[in-house]
């Protein structure tokens, strides 16, 4: 018996930074995903292969019978750590001694900020599961997905693994998940090519703050402010076209007061002024700068967008909102 699953990537649209001193995010699953085959083998092992798994600037092939723990290919290996965590949860609540094999294959970059680690660890959850005939709602993987996080990582704010499990819009207040009405967004990604540390880049403005707190605390209040806003335009009953516009000058805002907390680089403005250039709504970073991506809101410009982005020196991913998260093929 062999069981597939697929899980998607995810987008912050608003409120990164300012999500981690207690103010509300928006992010929404895209449709890039991981596809993870589970199977049974015969010796109790957990083994993992992966290939195709993108690393800045390196794609890593794993042989037939590499097991994780002799392994050491740096940010794959980092992700293949979600995957065995992943495993070990689902047999310690189904059976122990099953030997389970994964194959994965990915179209999400790894240290993009795009929430590759969240969906591996959801997609493993799903198709493992199911191979040991668990009966698990997606709701119910997403916490196990954050489970997975808090083990591998220490903390995390769960955002990742319910986008990823759940698909669709989510706001994310405190703890709280809210899942807003789908609907579609012409959205392109551009990736720099490098990726930032969120843990640095979370210290440093951490560091800022307490250093000019009358100064940095406005800015976080106005980017919760710019989330609350936008929860009410994706929540309103307006014309597309109306809508695309004010998403985009929050997008706009947003950006600007991201790149204030300095976690913009040159090359993720150069891509942000691009997308704006060739006619996208709205541009800003995703996640948690220093490199990683952008992403820009782009009707009925998504390819002029795309060719501003590769000019500039990113890669473009012409993407849309997917609306479902986790998925048995
Ligand atoms: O690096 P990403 O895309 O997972 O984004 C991190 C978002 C931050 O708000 C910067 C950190 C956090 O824990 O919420």
């Amino acid at each position: 018996m062999r069981v597939l699953a697929s899980a998607p990537a995810k987008i912050i649209l608003f409120g990164e930074h300012s999500v981690v001193y207690g103010k509300p995010a928006i992010a929404a699953a895209i449709d890039l995903r991981t596809y993870v085959q589970a199977r049974f083998n015969d010796n109790g092992a957990i083994k993992i292969e992966a290939r195709d798994i993108k690393t800045p600037g390196l794609t890593v092939s794993f042989s037939e019978d590499e097991i994780y723990f002799e392994s050491d290919y740096g940010k794959a290996a980092e992700v293949l750590s979600y995957v065995r965590q992943a495993i070990e949860l689902v047999r310690d609540e189904a059976d122990r001694s099953r030997g389970v094999t994964v194959s994965i294959t990915s179209q999400i970059p790894v240290g993009a900020g795009l929430g590759s680690s969240a969906a591996v660890a959801v997609a493993t959850i799903g198709a493992v599961s199911k191979l040991l005939g668990l009966e698990l709602s997606n709701e119910e993987i997403g916490r196990l997905g954050h489970r997975v996080e808090l083990l591998v990582q220490g903390a995390s704010s769960g955002i990742d693994p319910t986008v990823s499990a759940i698909g669709g819009f989510i706001h994310y207040e405190g703890g709280r998940f809210e899942r807003l009405p789908f609907m579609e967004l012409p959205v392109v990604v551009g990736y720099t090519g490098s990726s930032g540390s969120t843990k640095e880049l979370v210290a440093m403005v951490r560091r800022t703050y307490e250093e000019m707190p009358e100064i940095v605390e406005p800015i976080l209040t106005a980017m919760g402010k710019i989330v609350e806003k936008a929860r009410d335009v994706l929540l309103s009953d307006i014309e597309d076209g109306v809508r695309f516009q004010k998403l985009g000058r929050l997008m706009n805002i947003n950006h600007g007061l991201l790149d204030a907390l300095g976690v913009s680089t040159k090359k993720l403005s150069e891509l942000v002024y691009a997308a704006r250039t060739a006619g996208a709504l709205g541009a800003k970073i995703t996640g948690a700068g220093g490199g990683g991506c952008m992403y820009a809101l782009a009707p009925e410009k998504q390819s002029e967008v795309a060719t501003a982005i590769t000019i500039a020196g990113g890669t473009p991913m012409i993407t849309k909102i997917s609306r479902e998260g986790l998925r048995i093929e």
